[in-house]
């Protein structure tokens, strides 16, 4: 066989490894983890039950939620050399490298022989800490100590404003972090699995992760749609935008996905989070202006199974939650860690069995 006949550009319907993590049904647009579907953990769990379920392949009783979370948040604070560089660096630096950076120096620092499944907790449980931080002293701010009896979503948001968030921030930021979770087979995963395979540590595939991640057709099209919302400026300008840049053949940013060729689920569930969160927050010219590209760009591109996807809300919802959009691909690494790191002990573990 000639090499030309089995090459796939983009490694498209190349299979690496079999997965019980997640589950896509592109053409129904469903997913789940573990098998529960998304549309429930997302209405009935918390970040913190789905983590473990992702990892542990199973959903915690009562006791082992509550000892769980009580473990996830005495791992928040991080190394007083980490706040030093923070505080030393181009505060202009891109917060992706930062974070590559950060979770490179707790790999070096991390000397312990505990197994991966904790060294997972502790990346996930930091990296927050490391980015609200580096957010706060980018804008001439000092950095807010975590605070262990406040859940990993209310925590962050407390360390990103030094403000308890009300209960609809709350919600909706356990939500975007459950929904970002893992997603099968994609670029950052790819990347950790294949230095997870020479046997490397685990700190080392999360910083591959993050680095696929930083490219802009990975984690940065819902700053794209963000951006794409604030020129536009009124549900007015929307139709006549819209129609120009189609007729220009050009991309609509948060439109189209590999897999869904309907409603990428997340989507629908960050568009009732965005009519929330939007509302209380005061930027609903900004839902408006998303709603209604939703619904031309639908009705033109809906026959070619273009629909919004995950980016297409989620830059929205980072964005009226307080984070910067040069942050938000390093909210999505703050959540995908989790799948990086259930995915490589999965991989792991069947590699050696
Ligand atoms: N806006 C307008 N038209 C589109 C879009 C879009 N966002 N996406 C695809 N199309 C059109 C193409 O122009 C093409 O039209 P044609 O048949 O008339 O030439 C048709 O739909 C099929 O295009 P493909 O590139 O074959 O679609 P594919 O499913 O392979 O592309 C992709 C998926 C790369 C995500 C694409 O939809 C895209 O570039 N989207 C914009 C960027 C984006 O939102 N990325 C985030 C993806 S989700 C994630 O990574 C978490």
């Amino acid at each position: 066989m000639r090499v030309l006949d089995v090459l796939r550009k983009g490694l498209e319907d190349i299979a690496v490894k079999e997965t019980s993590i997640t589950y896509i049904d592109g053409k129904m647009g469903r997913l789940f983890y573990r098998g529960y579907s998304i549309f429930d953990l997302a209405e009935l769990s918390s970040f913190e039950e789905v983590s473990f379920l992702l990892w542990k392949n199973k959903l915690p009783n009562i006791r082992e939620l509550e000892t769980f979370k009580k473990t996830m948040a005495e791992q928040r604070e991080v190394p007083g050399q980490i706040l030093e560089y923070l505080a030393k660096i181009d505060p202009s630096s891109n917060p992706m490298d930062v974070l590559r950076t950060t979770v490179s120096m707790m790999g070096t620092a991390d000397r312990s022989d505990s197994d991966n499944f904790e060294k997972s907790i502790r990346l996930t449980s930091k990296i927050p800490t490391i980015i609200t931080s580096f957010h706060r002293i980018r804008a001439g701010l000092s950095p807010v100590q975590p605070d262990s009896s406040l859940t990993h979503a209310s925590n962050f948001l407390y360390m990103l404003t030094g403000q308890k968030p009300s209960e609809v921030e709350e919600k909706t930021m356990d939500v975007v972090l459950i929904l970002h979770a893992d997603h099968e087979m994609n670029a950052s995963t790819f990347a950790c699995l294949v230095i997870a395979s020479t046997l490397s540590d685990i700190y080392s595939s999360v910083i591959g992760g993050i680095s696929a991640l930083k490219g802009p057709l990975h984690g940065a099209a819902n700053s794209e749609a963000l951006k794409m919302f604030l020129e536009i400026g009124s549900p007015d300008n929307v139709e006549e935008y819209v129609y120009k840049r189609l007729s220009r053949k050009e991309r609509l940013m948060g439109f189209g996905h590999r897999i869904y060729k309907t409603y990428d689920p997340r989507a629908l569930i960050l568009r009732s989070y965005a009519d929330k969160i939007t509302s209380v927050k005061g930027n609903r010219n900004l839902y408006e202006i998303a709603r209604k590209i939703e619904e031309i760009a639908v009705r033109s591109l809906g026959q070619k199974g273009i629909y919004p996807n995950v980016d297409f809300y989620s830059g929205l919802v980072f964005y009226s939650l307080g984070f910067s959009p040069e942050f938000f691909p390093t909210v999505f690494a703050s959540s995908r860690v989790v799948g990086w790191t259930a995915q490589v002990m999965e991989y792991l573990n069947d590699n050696s069995s």
